[in-house]
């Protein structure tokens, strides 16, 4: 073996030790730590899981806008007006999200009549009746937000900004339903009578 060689073969020993002593290290593997949601003698109350300090807040969960949140004002009386601009991208993200959520059973247009109500589910009042007509634009954010009756909460799976989205897209449908036609232009009365256009699936909002 010469001196190259020799020094080589040393050098890969050493390594090769190295990897081995190192890989028996448990250190990390074997710290004292509790853990999630287990028994632990630390604590007088014997988990290890600790309660949350009063007033702490998940991240994106501030509700520091209480109207946007939940519909009403600080009396608790649901907003008669939308707590943002109304603007094209709102109802057309409004449409889309009621296509998803709502019309399974309120239908496309409203009336209480969608599939899963012709297959025996409860069926809801049309939202063309006058007493939802004139219910205020916050109640329609509070039925999703708190559920009616047999009808479900849609918080955990529509975000405040959808609910939104989608009550301003109710108000669309029910002005859709109630509009005398006579008084648009025939070119207004053109493009209402031109197909609807396809809904692009737009990005989750948050
Ligand atoms: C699984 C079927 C179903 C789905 C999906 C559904 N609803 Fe409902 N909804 C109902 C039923 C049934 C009622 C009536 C409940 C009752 O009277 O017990 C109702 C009631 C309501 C009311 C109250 C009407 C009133 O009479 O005051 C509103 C507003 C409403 N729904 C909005 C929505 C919106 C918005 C969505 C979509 C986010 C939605 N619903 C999704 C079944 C559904």
């Amino acid at each position: 073996m010469n001196p190259e060689t020799r020094l080589m073969v040393r050098g890969a020993a050493a390594v090769a030790i190295l990897v081995l002593v190192t890989g028996c290290r448990q250190d990390m593997h074997d710290q004292p730590r509790i853990k999630p949601l287990g028994a632990n003698s630390f604590f007088a109350d014997g988990q290890g899981a600790r309660p949350l300090p009063a007033g702490a807040v998940a991240r994106g969960d501030l509700r520091e806008n209480r109207e946007f949140w939940t519909g009403t004002n600080a009396d608790g009386v649901p907003l008669q007006a939308l707590p943002m601009p109304v603007s094209r991208e709102l109802l057309i993200r409004g449409r889309e999200r009621y296509g998803i959520f709502c019309s399974p059973c309120h239908g496309a247009t409203g009336e209480g009549t969608g599939m899963v109500v012709r297959r025996g589910y409860k069926a809801p009042s049309s939202y063309h009746i006058d007493r939802l007509r004139l219910a205020p634009v916050g109640y329609f954010f509070d039925v999703m937000t708190n559920g009616f009756g047999v009808m479900p909460s849609y918080a955990s799976q529509v975000p405040p900004a959808d609910r939104w989205a989608i009550a301003a897209y109710i108000r669309t449908l029910q002005l859709s339903q109630h509009f005398d036609a006579g008084v648009l232009l025939p070119e207004e009365r053109a493009r209402l009578d031109a197909p609807v256009p396809a809904v692009e699936p737009s990005a989750p909002a948050h």
